[in-house]
């Protein structure tokens, strides 16, 4: 029997599906060194975004078949030396895309309207509805860096609110209602920046010092896609001279971030990498990557 590891969580259906034909063991939080130590034992690896398979990973996963990433971004494993060894690497791009979506609205709407500081306010026994006047999303522009699959729900959303749609991406097409600009113009007219590009050698650090103080004074970024887009050096000095109004974060350059100097900025909300995290897209992605890695252990 085919034995896969599990080092990241993956949902109970998913889970259930692989234990009918595989032996399946958990490890989440596993140490770099001992996944280097174990591997050579395993036909296949299930991780998500906290595991880094490493070229190291992958030569001493000498019998390793397949590796599943449950969610899209491939930017945690070294697709070169899994294809240099013919091993198969399944992700489930679709399964997060709503979750995804939804998600950078509630960043949006947490930012604009102050709901966490305001909350804490309140939690503090304040009262003070002057401090925090927030701006209504209708008549805004968006811009989207990155129209895949979230960029494009995101584009949905921000219509039914009312908003003006405006996307960047080199390499797809705007879809309906959305107006394809390049970079510097959506820098420089979007009310709010959300990414929603890929994580590759060519698009890290795309939002940089430069990009950042090409955006409009006053405006808010939204990062739910990956944290090294942006260089968060400028970003935190852009966020703490007002020259950006907000930042909602889901993703950082370092995950868990720690002590980031970002978390401290009043005028930041953040979340840790929630942006899959609904029991439907847990669900949808744990199923549909069983199925997956099951299709490359039986060819
Ligand atoms: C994705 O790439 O789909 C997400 O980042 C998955 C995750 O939550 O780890």
């Amino acid at each position: 029997m085919y034995r896969i590891m599990v080092t990241d969580r993956l949902a109970e259906p998913g889970l259930r599906m692989l234990s009918e034909r595989a032996h399946i063991h958990l490890a989440p939080g596993i140490s770099y060194e001992q996944l280097l130590r174990s591997i050579p034992e395993y036909h296949g690896l299930v991780v998500r975004s906290c595991t880094r398979v490493t070229g190291d990973i992958i030569h001493a996963g000498t019998k390793l078949k397949v590796i599943g990433r449950a969610g899209s971004g491939l930017d945690n494993i070294d697709l070169a030396a899994a294809s240099s060894r013919g091993i198969q690497v399944v992700n489930v791009p679709g399964a997060n895309t709503l979750a995804a979506a939804e998600h950078t609205f509630a960043l949006l709407l947490a930012l604009s309207r102050h709901v966490c500081q305001a909350f804490a306010h309140l939690r503090d026994g304040g009262w003070d509805r002057s401090r925090f006047m927030g701006i209504e999303l209708f008549g805004k522009t968006l811009g989207i860096i990155g129209l895949g699959r979230v960029g494009t729900e995101v584009a949905k959303r921000a219509i039914a609110f009312g908003m003006r749609a405006i996307g960047y991406d080199p390499c797809a097409r705007a879809p309906e209602g959305v107006t394809q600009v390049g970079l510097s113009e959506l820098l420089s007219t979007s009310d709010i920046v959300s990414l929603h590009a890929a994580l590759t050698p060519e698009s890290r650090g795309l939002l940089n010092r430069e990009r950042l103080n090409m955006m409009k004074p006053g405006s808010l970024l939204l990062n739910t896609a990956r944290g090294a887009l942006v260089d968060s050096g400028a970003l935190y000095e852009a966020l703490q001279s007002g020259h950006l109004a907000g930042a909602g974060l889901d993703v950082f350059e370092i995950e868990p971030p720690g002590k980031s100097p970002l978390l401290s900025l009043e005028n930041v909300v953040a979340t840790p990498h929630l942006g899959s995290a609904t029991y439907e897209a847990q669900v949808r992605c744990s199923e549909q990557l069983a199925r997956r890695i099951l299709e490359v252990l039986t060819l």
